[in-house]
């Protein structure tokens, strides 16, 4: 839909990674402003090349772990004059971006307490941090929505035989996260409701990024639609409930997985 988001300013977590780069180029597309944000010195530089000449698109580093991060960019944000009315809790640590920076995932029972913390740092105290300073500085100031992504495997198991032989898994600490994350939906969306903000869950199934055919194979007998997610059709839901169209959803949690979640 043309223009679905003009005045509308989102700003967005771990805008760097296959999902967060579609999101930002449809947004623009659709007339937003776009705060993006990523670790420090992790995937700007692409972002910055796309839409680095853009006036709408704005970049600033963050590690949404960071809670002094976290205080001091909502105050970046008074000083560049930027209102994000839309906010969308994407970061997040990946299978995907575990087995990419070089690493492994461990099976469960050699599982650390550093590996499952690292992964509740970012997937939910780092959405908590977000939420929190949208409830100190914006919250009631003016209306606005917070998105926070979830996944099929949030409130779904994952079928670990389809991982068997492959370089990547599922891991616990994933899907206790992603469970977690929309807890705080629930939470917040009554908490805010009298101050004119909403809150949703969107959980994307499995999206295609250039897995191997066994997993592609795999992973599509358990999906109705027969096949992965390409990342505009999750684009596409996203956009609609950044925008005006979605005022009246709050407290949900949107399934976008082609009927993984539905048999
Ligand atoms: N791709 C899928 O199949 C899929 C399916 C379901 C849910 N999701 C969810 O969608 C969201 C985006 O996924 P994606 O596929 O684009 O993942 P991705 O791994 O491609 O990108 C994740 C991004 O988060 C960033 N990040 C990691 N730790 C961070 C931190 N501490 N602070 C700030 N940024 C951090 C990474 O740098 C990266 O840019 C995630 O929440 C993911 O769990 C993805």
């Amino acid at each position: 839909m043309d223009n679905q988001l003009q005045h509308k300013t989102v700003f967005i977590t771990g805008a760097g990674g296959v999902l967060g780069s579609t999101y930002i180029r449809r947004m623009l597309s659709a007339g937003a402003t776009v705060v993006a944000s990523d670790l420090p010195g992790h995937r700007a530089d692409a972002l910055l090349e796309a839409h680095g000449e853009n006036n709408q698109f704005h970049f600033f580093e963050l590690d949404v772990a960071d809670e002094d991060g976290v205080i001091s960019l909502f105050q970046q944000f008074k000083e560049h004059n930027l209102k994000p009315d839309v906010f969308l809790n994407n970061a997040a640590i990946t299978g995907e971006m575990l087995v990419g920076e070089g690493g492994t995932i461990p099976d469960f029972a050699n599982t650390s307490v550093d590996d499952w913390q690292r992964t509740l740092n970012t997937n939910l105290t780092g959405a908590f941090l977000i939420a929190r300073q949208m409830d100190r500085d914006i919250v009631g100031q003016y209306p606005c929505k917070l998105i926070n992504v979830a996944s099929m495997y949030a409130l779904n198991g994952p079928h670990h035989q389809i991982y068997e032989g492959l370089p990547f898994s599922s891991f616990s600490a994933y899907s206790a996260t992603k469970a977690g994350i929309h807890g705080l939906t629930l939470w917040l969306a009554g908490y805010w409701a009298k101050r004119n903000a909403t809150v949703n869950t969107i959980a994307p199934g499995a999206v295609f990024n250039g897995h191997s055919e066994v997993f592609q194979e795999r992973v599509s007998e358990l999906i109705m639609a027969g096949r992965m997610a390409k990342p505009d059709e999750i684009a596409d839901v996203m956009l609609f409930l950044c925008s005006a169209q979605s005022d009246y959803m709050t407290g949900q949690m949107v399934n976008v997985d082609g009927g993984f979640s539905g048999w």
